[in-house]
């Protein structure tokens, strides 16, 4: 029986990958022999900014910097929270510099920021989720950067522990269907075996209802979704996912980027959520 969706309006922070490109290889989808085409990375990205505005999303972007590839994956750059953003530290010395890139961005756009003090991909492992933040930790962000994002936001954090490579960071596994502000009423959309048992069973207390993809939906990238509530943006590949989804209220939006597959990011990855 489906439900009837609120969307809210969100604010998202994008950079285009001019610059996209694979040339180093720093989780397993990455293979730098494979070509990888820039315009079409760049189209395929054009079409997922262009949906965000039509279903009314405001959309602010980075400038893009040379040599800096994964630039594109805005949402390793910070988690912003009330207005508040908690910087990026990244674990791989090659993307390293797109924390200072993104820090000036966000100084222009009249925010503070504040610099962890370990290892933090942004809301790639810091995902906001009803009244607690969920953290992955086991292949980028520490357990530190959860204690350090939990002391700076005043909101308790939740450790989850990632353990397949594929799904490295948690937002490849899972994502929010709620509003995921700070209401009550978040609920979760996850694959359950890129978790360890134990983190299987918290998601299950704390989201009785979560909606379960399946590998196949996983492997498509289509934990790596944005909703606004109704509308979740996702990927064409994960029909699995699309259709429970659709059982329960939800509009999904498919918008295909497989070229940036290539680097192991879909959709959210390429998401920063600026939260007011
Ligand atoms: N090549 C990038 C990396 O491995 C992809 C990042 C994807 N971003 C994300 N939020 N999952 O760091």
């Amino acid at each position: 029986m489906s439900e009837s969706r609120v969307p809210s309006r969100r604010r998202y922070l994008v950079c285009e990958p001019r610059h996209f490109t694979v040339q180093y290889a720093i989780n397993p989808w990455m293979h730098p022999d494979r070509p990888v085409d820039v315009d079409l990375a760049r189209g395929q990205w054009a079409e997922l900014i262009g949906a965000y505005r039509a279903h009314g999303h405001t959309v602010d972007a980075v400038e893009p910097v040379a040599d800096l590839p994964d630039m594109v994956f805005a949402a390793n750059s910070a988690l912003v929270l009330g207005g508040r953003v908690f910087g990026s530290l990244f674990h791989a010395p090659e993307r390293r510099p797109e924390s200072a890139a993104y820090e000036s961005w966000f100084k222009a756009a009249g925010f503070d920021v504040h610099r962890p003090e370990s290892v933090c991909e942004g809301e790639g492992d810091l995902v906001p989720a009803g009244r607690w933040v969920l953290a992955g930790t086991g292949f980028r962000t520490t357990r530190e950067a959860h204690r350090e994002a939990q002391e700076f936001f005043g909101v308790p954090v939740i450790s989850l522990q990632l353990v397949n490579p594929y799904f490295y960071h948690l937002d490849t596994a899972l994502f929010v269907l709620g509003d995921g502000t700070g209401g009550d009423d978040a609920n979760i959309a996850y694959y359950p075996e890129a978790f360890s048992p134990g983190s299987r069973e918290v998601l299950a207390r704390l989201y009785p209802d979560a909606v379960l993809a399946t590998r196949e939906d996983a492997l498509a990238f289509g934990l790596n979704s944005v909703s606004d509530g109704r509308h979740v943006f996702i990927s064409p590949r994960a029909e699995q996912l699309a259709g429970r989804l659709a059982r329960q209220g939800y509009v999904p939006v498919p918008v295909d980027l497989s070229e940036l597959h290539k680097a192991g990011g879909g959709i959210k990855c390429c998401t920063q959520e600026i939260r007011s």
